[in-house]
């Protein structure tokens, strides 16, 4: 059996090493054994060093065409305490032979072994990068680790196929699409925590010895962390210094954890949560890891946030028959959605008179929430049941979809498909179908249980449902929401050693239907939402257009979270409602068009019960929401500067965005509370063209008397522009446009 895969094994070995050794992206040298991989203004080196293992050698600025690298040689140990083996930064690192760091792999082998030491044994060069395959010393374990490098950014997609070649099973463990090193220094790392209705605040620490886990253990997302980090050299700016960053594709249970190990180098490695995992894999069977994309920026943390909103819209977001310009997805329609306005309580009168409102708005989309099927009336019942309820919408949605489509708008609907309350026809029916140990409670939040989405039968009724609905309806859009975090995850169909398969299946099966819907109807576009910002991350954002960043729809709040959400996501995907003041949630009350302008840094959307408007408010909204569509493409998919932060209880905030060509910028300013008669700081744009001419129009506000119409990207970047002295007071805002003449 052994000789079997050994043949195996200097078969990929040969097969793989006959190719060329250069692509435009990848670079092995034979001689030195060094692989080079090169976009944007990135390179990435890493080689086999002495002793086989595959050592990163170097993350950062392009390096000249003829720098060479020498063969890689693993770091000294440090006494008896530290090896050789846990000090050098290996690319993909086993647990076993005295590793103390991270690992990237840990595996049980069925005679109870736990030793894993994966050494180079081959490489095949692909159109975007290279596949490098590593084998344990000894056993039949080999992983294949996918390096592909995006040309204009330099971003680099890393992921790990784990394969059992062993007669036997293997359980792994910790499994990590990747890993990366920094070499010791002094560094501030960034990442984004939160909680419901409190998502993305973005945390500075100084790094220190010890490890910092970032993670979620609930099955999905999460609002209390997302997989997306960002290191810099020295500390917090801006516009300046190099960053380092990454976010993983994955929307189960993740972890990262960041690492300043015993020399003071620095380890980020990430993938999937090893917490409570366990994937057991039969001889011949394999795992893919999600994937980790990492980039480097020598512009700050701007720059580098402006690289990954670049690489999300041309390569992670879906691209939609009808989106033209190959490069882009459509920016999103601005829509009204009715949740805000109407509860639960939905019925044809009130969503029609709601339509009525939001087409004279100018509105796209008139999206229905939660409240229109099975016998839901309150959270206590109905998720599961998704036929109409015959009560609201007695001739079915028809009647209610033909009134928006003749107001000029498309009609999306809100579903939450993974979810049951115990109250419905399908628990009723399938009270196995949920995640559960047998015997035990099931936990409930919100009234409602997780269906085991990894189980084949409940992904067969999950599409089926969906694929009936979009069927029946002409249905332009769904919101996807997800209102709880698991408990009790147990998949009871399978043998107690497999059950852990779960938190892979799972989300596998949610991408698998969302890919299968994109194929049936390709045209319909998703949010995702789970109770605000819970599942965003890039694995979703493959399959959808937009998320739901949070439930906190307070226009104050929304800065400071829109702050730290576009560090990870552009704004195109970034959904952001107009709502009812004084607010729901802080009670606070604000101006319609500072509400407005807060909603205009993203993609805007009207959340209010708008029937009780009166005109001056439709005319503030209706006028607002023109000067938006004009602008709307520079504002979600050009270049966002933050030139003033919103946070640490700032008097003042402004950002910029800019759009490709740098023909039109577009600029907002938003005062907090005018304190002791300040006005507002002179504001210096950036990323102009110094020597062209801009004319300024006001979308809302006063510049100072005496500020030019017309001037050059030099003015505007250099002496910048005053706003008039009546622009103070509490929750003010402005905005401005910047076009070339
Ligand atoms: C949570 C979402 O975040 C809200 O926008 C709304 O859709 C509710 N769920 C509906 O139950």
């Amino acid at each position: 059996m052994r000789k079997i895969f050994a043949v195996f094994a200097l078969f990929i070995a040969l097969g793989w090493q006959l190719n060329a050794q250069t692509t435009s992206l990848c670079h092995f040298d034979a001689k030195t054994k060094v692989f080079r991989m090169d976009g944007g203004n990135v390179s990435y080196v890493f080689g086999v060093n002495t002793r086989g293992e595959l050592q990163q050698l170097y993350w950062g600025g392009k390096l000249g065409a003829t720098d060479d690298f020498p063969q890689a040689t693993p770091m000294p140990g440090w006494a008896s305490f530290d090896s050789s083996y846990t000090n050098t930064p290996e690319e993909y690192v086993g647990w076993g032979a005295g590793l103390y760091v991270e690992p990237a792999l840990k595996v049980t082998f069925a005679d109870g072994t736990r030793d894993l030491v994966l050494h180079y044994d081959s490489y095949k060069l692909t159109p975007h990068g290279v596949d490098v395959v590593l084998k344990d010393i000894k056993r039949y374990v080999f992983v294949i680790l996918h390096y592909e490098m995006d040309p204009a950014s330099g971003i680099l997609a890393r992921s790990a196929n784990i394969v059992n070649r062993e007669p036997q099973p293997i359980t792994v463990e910790q499994a990590a699409a990747a890993a990366w090193s920094l070499p010791a220094g002094h560094y501030t790392l960034n990442y984004l925590t939160g909680r419901w209705a409190g998502e993305w605040t973005l945390t500075q620490e100084t790094l220190k010895p010890g490890e910092r886990v970032i993670e979620s253990r609930r099955g999905s997302t999460g609002h209390q962390a997302n997989p997306w980090f960002a290191i810099q050299a020295g500390g917090p700016n801006d516009e300046h210094g190099d960053v380092w960053f990454g976010a993983l594709a994955w929307s189960g249970s993740w972890r990262i954890t960041v690492e300043q190990d015993q020399l003071d180098a620095i380890r980020v490695t990430g993938g999937f949560n090893p917490f409570d995992f366990g994937y057991v894999l039969h001889p011949g069977q394999q795992l893919d890891t999600p994937i980790f994309y990492g980039g480097f920026s020598a512009h700050g943390m701007g720059g580098a946030s402006r690289l990954l909103h670049h690489f999300e819209i041309a390569h992670i977001l879906p691209h939609r028959v009808g989106d033209g310009d190959n490069a882009a997805p459509k920016p999103r329609p601005v829509i009204y959605n009715s949740w805000e306005a109407t509860g639960m309580n939905v019925s044809e009168a009130n969503q029609m008179a709601l339509a009525e409102k939001a087409a004279a708005l100018g509105v796209d989309r008139f999206v229905m929430d939660d409240g229109w099927f099975g016998q839901r009336k309150t959270d206590h019942a109905g998720l599961g049941d998704w036929y109409v309820n015959p009560q609201k919408f007695p001739h079915g949605l028809k009647p209610l979809i033909d009134k928006v489509h003749s107001l000029g708008m498309d009609f999306g609907l809100w579903v939450e498909p993974e979810m049951v309350n115990p109250d419905s026809d399908l628990y009723r029916k399938h009270p196995d179908w949920v995640l559960n140990f047998p015997g035990r409670p099931r936990s409930e939040e919100r009234n409602q249980l997780v269906l085991n989405l990894a189980r084949p039968d409940v992904r067969a009724y999950v599409f089926g449902v969906l694929d009936k609905l979009l069927t029946d309806n002409d249905i332009a859009f769904l919101k996807w929401d997800y209102n709880r975090n698991w408990s009790e995850p147990g998949w009871d169909q399978l043998p107690a050693t497999e059950q852990k398969k779960v938190y892979v299946a799972f989300v596998q099966n949610l991408y698998g239907i969302l890919a299968e819907l994109e194929k049936k109807h390709p045209k319909v576009e998703i949010e995702s939402c789970s109770g605000g910002g819970g599942r965003v991350d890039l694995g979703i954002l493959k399959y959808a257009d937009e998320v739901w960043p949070s439930d906190n729809t307070d226009p104050f709040d929304r800065l400071t979270q829109q702050y730290g959400f576009t560090y990870a996501y552009t704004p195109q995907v970034m959904m952001a409602w107009v709502t009812d003041s004084p607010h729901w949630l802080n009670k606070r009350s604000t101006s319609l068009d500072y509400r407005i302008l807060s909603s205009m840094e993203g993609s805007l959307g009207i959340g209010a019960d708008i029937t009780k408007w009166n005109d001056e408010e439709m005319a503030t909204a209706k006028r607002l929401i023109a000067d938006y569509h004009q602008v709307q493409k520079t504002i979600v998919q050009g270049e966002l500067y933050r030139l003033i932060s919103p946070r640490n209880g700032s008097e003042f905030s402004a950002n910029e965005m800019v759009n490709h060509d740098k023909s039109q910028a577009v600029f907002f300013l938003y005062i907090h509370s005018t304190q002791e008669g300040r006005g507002f700081p002179r504001l210096k744009l950036l990323g102009l063209d110094p020597k062209a001419e801009y004319a300024l129009t006001s979308i809302q506000g006063e510049a100072a008397p005496g500020t030019p119409t017309t001037a050059s990207g030099a003015w505007w970047m250099n002496h910048g522009i005053d706003m008039g002295a009546d622009f103070r007071g509490d929750f003010q805002a402005a905005a401005f446009r910047l076009d070339k003449k």
